[in-house]
């Protein structure tokens, strides 16, 4: 058997970067753009695309997170600690998934156009529905506080590894092996 990895393949490291951004952007575009009625046309215009672009982007990395070994949690992490990890980590990818598919759906509910860009939209992924648009809306919104509250746990507990117990976790995420001097 191969042994285990010491760092996350390129591919992941790339996704994770990148997403941090997308996700925070949109957790903040999407706040503004229900408070300002001067900012919300032109940021709900950015949401839905940026928003299809982290569904599409979660689905790759699902794929490559299930088909590749991660690098193990340290051994002598507690067992409390090793669970939260995991769950938070498959929390963070179930929203991934769920924010994009609830905002698709409560426009299709409610009977709008998904418009990714000029002519370009969307199909209706749920039936016109005034009764299920006002559910999916509540879900989005409240989905938003838990994604962004994943999100902060997640970060501290990435700055706990990093600096206080530097046990080898944030480097797995943030650069590939270092090769051997010859
Ligand atoms: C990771 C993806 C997404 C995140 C993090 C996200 C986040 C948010 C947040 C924080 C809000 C404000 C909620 C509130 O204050 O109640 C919001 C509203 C909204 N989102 Fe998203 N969203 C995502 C994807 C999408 C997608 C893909 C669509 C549509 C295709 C969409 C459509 C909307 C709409 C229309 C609103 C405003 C609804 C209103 O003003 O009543 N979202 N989103």
């Amino acid at each position: 058997m191969k042994p285990d990895p010491s760092h996350f393949n390129l591919l992941a490291r790339l996704l994770h970067w990148s997403m941090a951004v997308l996700i925070l952007t949109m957790l903040f575009v999407g706040v503004i753009m229900v408070a300002s009625l001067t900012l919300r046309p032109v940021l709900i215009d950015l949401h839905r695309p940026l928003g299809i672009a982290i569904l599409l982007l979660a689905l790759v990395r699902l794929g490559n997170r299930l088909s590749h070994r991660a690098p193990p949690l340290p051994a002598d992490l507690p067992a409390l600690q090793k669970f939260a990890a995991v769950a938070s980590h498959w929390v963070l990818y179930a929203l991934m998934l769920a924010m994009p598919l609830i905002g698709w759906a409560m426009l299709s509910a409610g009977g709008y156009p998904v418009v990714m860009f000029g002519s370009v939209h969307l199909p209706a992924i749920v039936p016109h529905s005034p009764g299920l648009y006002a559910p999916l809306r509540a879900a989005h919104g409240l989905l938003a506080y838990l994604l962004f509250a994943t999100v902060l746990v997640h970060l501290s507990a990435a700055l706990y590894h990093a600096w206080v117990r530097r046990d080898g976790v944030f480097p797995a995420m943030a650069r590939g092996p270092r090769r051997e001097r010859p």
